[in-house]
């Protein structure tokens, strides 16, 4: 009874992932993370040894892959052909090229297609950089999380050094710099907030904080509906 899409996009390290998979193991919802998916689609050219400038090789890899996403006691797992990638796809050589190619509006438009296939039944939680304005426009709710490029540095330097990659904070802050860019001034799908989104700043706010907020204002438009237990 209770299902609606909640959406929230935002920059890298705003806290959206984190919190829209939180939201969703409370909820009972699926969790559906797009920037795994794209994620999944440059390994793969990696993979293949495709050039990520290659727009043609990253159409077909897109194509021709079989991705899933799989979520299972609140782990989501993504397998790209028969193979578990969720630690590889965080890689820096994935993270270095995986703007480019989901700059390209022919891949954009297959993992578009396979995003509403997943929210078609309601009931999850997507993050991204164009949920709320393309993927799900009418999403009942719509969030747009948004933190201080010098704590946005610090979160991903941490995911980083957990996993053994030790950068410096200049690199990470250039590097944030610039996949903002490249994400806010493609021209298919940029990253952008949704006039009827909500804003929120998670510079200083704990994850529990984050996942209250979102969680007060999809329990709103639940009432607002007549949506009961
Ligand atoms: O959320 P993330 O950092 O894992 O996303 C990786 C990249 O994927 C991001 O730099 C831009 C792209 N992306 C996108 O273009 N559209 C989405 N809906 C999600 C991610």
């Amino acid at each position: 009874m209770r299902k609606i899409i909640i959406a929230i996009d935002g920059p890298a390290g705003s806290g959206k992932s984190t919190t829209a998979r939180l939201v969703a193991e409370s909820l009972g919802y699926t969790y559906l993370d797009t920037g795994a998916m794209y994620r999944a689609i440059t390994l793969a050219m990696l993979n293949l040894g495709i050039d990520p400038s290659d727009e043609n090789g990253a159409v077909r890899a897109a194509r021709e892959c079989r991705l899933s996403l799989e979520n299972a006691n609140g782990n989501s797992r993504v397998i790209l052909n028969e193979v578990d990638v969720t630690d590889s796809i965080r890689s820096e050589e994935v993270t270095k090229y995986v703007s480019l190619v989901s700059s390209y509006k022919g891949v954009r438009e297959i993992m578009v297609e396979k995003q509403r296939e997943i929210g078609a039944h309601k009931g999850c939680v997507v993050d991204g950089r164009d949920i709320g304005t393309v993927v799900f426009p009418d999403a009942d709710l719509k969030i747009y999380m948004v933190a201080d490029i010098m704590e946005r540095a610090r979160r991903r330097q941490e995911e980083l050094s957990i996993r053994g990659e030790d950068v410096s904070t200049a690199q990470v802050v250039d590097e944030l710099n610039e996949r903002d860019t490249k994400d806010s001034t493609r021209v298919a799908s940029p990253l952008k907030k949704a006039p009827d989104a909500i804003e929120i700043d998670t510079t200083n706010m704990s994850i529990e904080e984050q996942v209250a907020k979102v969680l007060s204002f999809a329990d709103e438009i639940m009432v607002t509906n007549g949506m009961v237990n």
